[in-house]
Parts: C-alpha cells; structure tokens; sequence
C-alpha cells in the first residue's frame, strides 16, 4: 500500500513506485486532494498519470469501502511517501479520517510494517511528539534524508537511492536499485 500525501518531495512516491512494479509487487495506491497540488506543481500532469497508471488499483482518498480499508485484507506493508505533518498527524491520532490514515490505522492494529517518510523543517515539538507517538505504536519513521557517502551522481540518483532505501526499510528489497555500503569505501553498485 503507497499513501501519497502533500508534503514536499512527490518524486519520491512516484521512484518508488517505479521499483515496486519492477518489483512485480501489487500497489494499492491512494493519493490525498494536498497531494494532487504537490503533484501538480513539482511534477506536472504527465507524472500524475505515471502514478495512477503504475497503481494496481488507484483508490480514491475518500474511499473508505476499499479493501485496504480492512485490516482483513492482507497487505505486505505501507509506505507513506511523502509523509505530511497533517497526514502523520492523523496517523498518530488514529483519526482514520480519509483512506490514507485509515489504512496506516489499519496497518499499525494489524502490527504490519508501516514506513513513513516524513518531510518537514525545521521540527516544531508537535511534530516530534507525533513521530515518537507513530514510532512506539511500531510504525518507523524515516525522513527522506540523502546518504552522501553512496556517490549519488545527480537529483535523479539520490531521489532513487531515498526510494530505494525507505522500501528497504519496509522489508522491500529493490535490488540493483539500493546502493548498499559494503564497510570500506568502495560502493557496491550489484
Ligand atoms: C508546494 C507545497 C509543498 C508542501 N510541502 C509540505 C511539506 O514538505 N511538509 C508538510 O508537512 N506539508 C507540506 N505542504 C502542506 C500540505 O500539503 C498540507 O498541510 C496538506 O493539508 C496536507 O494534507 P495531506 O496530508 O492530507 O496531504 C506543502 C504544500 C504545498 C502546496
């Protein structure tokens, strides 16, 4: 399950998943009415289509009837990418306001990996508070942070390395896609 919310950082979602479909891993994909502007404006409309033509199933935000819905529809993890304040605001609080949180609501209940990449800065106490909420109820918290010492080429190499790795950190191993650091300082690049 890919939660898509209207923080900064759309490209993310979309690099991932890139890699989960590569992955032949199904993609139940719900995208927040703050996520149709980010996507708009750091995308464009083209990107927009990417997304919903790499969703298995595209589900509408306020569409509660949806499998995912349920914690007895079985998925493998999720992944909020990228992560709002409002949206891990909601997930810390349990709203279960709009498919999103309701399926992270779910997901955490099910005791099933729940990864959300946060992107805000600087960090008010507020949003401290509820990533230390999210993370004792056993969701992990991983801000799409770029690892500096993986030799990242350019924009396109590091949003795909932040990708690869918070898929990582769901159990999601997207292989050649994930450049591991192998202990000296030659990067493996399998
Ligand atoms: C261009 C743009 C960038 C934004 N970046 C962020 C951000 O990085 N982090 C954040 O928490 N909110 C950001 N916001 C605000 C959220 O989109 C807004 O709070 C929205 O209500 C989040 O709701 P959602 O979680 O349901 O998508 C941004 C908004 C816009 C228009």
């Amino acid at each position: 399950m890919v939660g898509i919310s209207g923080a900064s950082g759309a490209v993310l979602a979309l690099e991932a998943l890139r890699m989960l479909e590569e992955m032949r891993i199904e993609r139940y994909v719900t995208v927040t009415p703050g996520a149709e502007l980010t996507i708009g404006h750091e995308l464009g409309a083209a990107a927009r289509e990417e997304i919903r033509s790499l969703a298995t199933r595209d589900l509408a935000p306020s569409d509660l009837l949806a499998p995912i819905a349920s914690g007895s529809f079985e998925i493998d993890a999720m992944i909020v990418v990228p992560c709002s304040m409002r949206s891990l605001a909601a997930i810390a609080y349990g709203t279960g306001e709009g498919l999103l949180a309701r399926a992270a609501d779910v997901t955490l209940k099910e005791r099933r990996p729940l990864v959300l990449v946060t992107r805000e800065a600087p960090l008010h106490e507020g949003h401290l508070e509820a990533m230390l909420k999210v993370t004792r109820m056993g969701a992990r918290v991983t801000p799409p942070v770029p690892p500096y010492y993986a030799g990242l080429e350019d924009l396109d190499d590091m949003n795909r390395q932040i990708a690869a790795r918070a898929l990582a950190t769901a159990g999601l191993d997207s292989g050649t896609h994930l450049r591991r650091w192998t202990g000296s300082n030659v990067i493996s690049r399998r």
